[in-house]
């Protein structure tokens, strides 16, 4: 199938997402209908299971779990199908158990700790064809550079990953034109499980991309003072 209308999600960190990023998302799915739902990582934080410091107040494990699983469910039910690229976050249970010797075959799958449906699929990475014949390349993030990636792949890319980086660009050559988006991310970042870049001088960017008839499109979500959304598709 060649896609006219792709939504692309990045970086939600559930249960640290901003509060209006749901509503955000259905008034886009509203506008623009897309024909596909990628997710292209850190769906979940997982915090309380992180390589860094577990902030001694934030939830547990089990906790952050619970709290996450309702808010998927949410978020399935506005997309029941989605397909979800792997991330450093998402992955977390699975880096653990390898960093302790636990063979993989005894964990549950996604689909099943966060019970949602099979209507949500992970991948490692994705590609599919735009509905203008162009291939275009889906990754959480491989490097700060996405235009590195769009050069290497030969393929119009997106990533998440880089929270304070929403932009698109181009190149081209005799051949064809290519281009490169990133997405920013959907967090709340006034949440402890951000703490880490409380002093940073370059804030986080809330919005997500699309993709219509082949070519990227960044949808910001601009906030008011007191960082709630202005309700506003831009
Ligand atoms: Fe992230």
């Amino acid at each position: 199938m060649n896609y006219k209308s792709v939504l692309v999600i990045s970086d939600l960190h559930i249960p640290y997402h901003h509060p209006d990023a749901f509503e955000f998302l259905k008034a886009l799915k509203k506008k623009y209908k897309p024909d596909l739902v990628v997710n292209i990582g850190d769906e979940i934080d997982q915090h309380a299971i992180s390589f860094h410091n577990h902030h001694p107040d934030l939830k547990s494990p089990g906790d952050e779990l619970r709290e996450a699983r309702k808010y998927v469910k949410e978020l399935e039910q506005i997309f029941p199908e989605m397909t979800l690229v792997h991330s450093n976050h998402s992955s977390l249970i699975y880096r653990r158990a390898v960093a302790h010797g636990l063979s993989l075959e005894y964990l549950k799958t996604y689909n099943e700790f966060l019970q949602v449906g099979p209507g949500w699929k992970w991948v490692d990475d994705l590609k599919v064809t735009l509905s203008d014949g162009n291939a275009c390349f889906f990754t959480h993030g491989m490097s700060a550079d996405v235009m590195k990636v769009a050069q290497q792949y030969g393929m119009n890319t997106v990533q998440g990953h880089y929270h304070s980086k929403f932009k698109v660009e181009y190149y081209s050559n005799p051949d064809k034109l290519v281009w490169g988006m990133q997405t920013g991310c959907l967090i709340n970042q006034k949440e402890l499980a951000f703490e880490y870049a409380k002093n940073f001088k370059s804030r986080f960017i809330i919005g997500c991309g699309m993709i219509i008839e082949g070519q990227p499109k960044l949808m910001p979500m601009v906030l008011k003072d007191g960082g709630r959304w202005t309700k506003k598709i831009v």
